[in-house]
């Protein structure tokens, strides 16, 4: 980042150097941002965008990575096998969203093994949604509905983030999140209009469960946010937690309606001079426990994902032997083909 020839002068002259170059690309930086431009991973940036950034983009590749684990549960017991080869594909994309964004993350310089060690070690969050249980097959449909759906409402404006690798996974993460909500809805739909009243029952018991953890989804409210004002300037996030929730609880209300199912919220109604729904009080205190790692699922999560890990270090190990191996062979030829007289 800074010339060799900055390093060998007295401390204090070095520092001021640094620091009138810095201001100038602080300067410079911030102009960018001002205009709407995107900052790329050799761009100078400053070290804390870096590290808001870092750990921003390592929880949601853990969120993406432990969200494959509650409808994993239900791969086995899916009621066909039209929608047994859906849920592959939904959980199989999550795996996907997962490499992408630590793809994304090892350009803010760090490796994928410390980002994994921080998760096992409980050091680094995820999405605190993955921590409730999957009870019934309803659950799979409200997941794709409400939990996706809420994913797709927070992740559709990062594809406009500042820092353009994160914004380039968004914009396809966000393609594959718009189908794995509509298959959500499209299974739920079919329950409700065609199956039984039992079946009917368990769409509204699901959606009776996932509904508030899905509006603490979008995060503390917009006066309790610590990074919030900061990401806002540095255009990571553009629209604040309480707008997007808003957003969504007016996009799930017609949904319901054409579904049949009833939010469980007696303080939900239209409100028509704010042109918004008015809805019911968030429990905060239950979204903070979950968070501090009390949740129904907390550790059997965590310990699912440490013993996928140790379970499949024979294939790590087994990729790298042949990669090591190919190099080599790679080498020999080249090496053969220099010793060989040219014709
Ligand atoms: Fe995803
Ligand atoms: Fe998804």
């Amino acid at each position: 980042m800074y010339t060799q020839a900055m390093d060998t002068g007295p401390q204090e002259a070095r520092q001021a150097v640094r620091s009138a170059e810095e201001a100038a690309l602080e300067t410079r930086f911030e102009a960018r941002i001002d205009e709407g431009g995107f900052i790329e991973a050799k761009d100078w940036m400053p070290e804390h965008y870096r590290k808001t950034l870092l750990r921003q983009i390592s929880q949601h590749a853990h969120s993406e990575w432990v969200g494959m684990l509650p409808e994993g549960n239900w791969v086995t017991r899916a009621p066909t096998l039209k929608r047994k080869c859906i849920l592959l594909a939904k959980v199989q994309d999550e795996a996907g969203h997962a490499l992408y964004l630590y793809a994304a993350a090892e350009t803010l310089g760090s490796s994928r093994e410390q980002m994994i060690d921080a998760l096992h070690s409980g050091r680094a969050k995820y999405s605190s949604i993955f921590n409730y249980p999957t009870l019934s097959w309803a659950d799979v449909g409200v997941i794709g509905w409400l939990v996706d759906g809420a994913a797709i409402m927070n992740q559709v404006p990062l594809t406009r983030c500042s820092y353009a690798p994160y914004a380039r996974a968004m914009v396809r993460v966000c393609r594959e999140e718009s189908f794995h909500q509509r298959q959500g809805f499209d299974s739920l739909l079919a329950m409700m209009q065609h199956g039984s009243d039992a079946q009917r029952a368990m769409v509204q018991d699901a959606v009776d469960r996932w509904w508030w953890p899905s509006l603490m989804m979008f995060g503390p409210p917009d006066g309790e946010s610590v990074h919030g004002a900061q990401s806002a300037r540095w255009g990571i996030k553009r629209i604040s937690n309480d707008d997007l929730r808003q957003k969504f609880v007016d996009a799930c209300v017609p949904q319901a309606q054409v579904l049949g199912v009833t939010l469980p919220d007696a303080a939900l109604k239209w409100n028509e001079a704010r042109g918004h729904h008015d809805f019911g009080v968030i429990d905060w205190a239950e979204f903070w426990r979950v968070v501090g790692g009390h949740g129904e699922c907390n550790r059997e999560r965590l310990a699912a994902r440490v013993k996928a890990w140790e379970d499949g270090a024979w294939v790590r190990d087994a990729a790298l032997a042949h990669a090591r191996k190919q190099a080599a062979r790679e080498q020999a030829a080249k090496d053969q083909a220099a010793k060989e007289p040219v014709a």
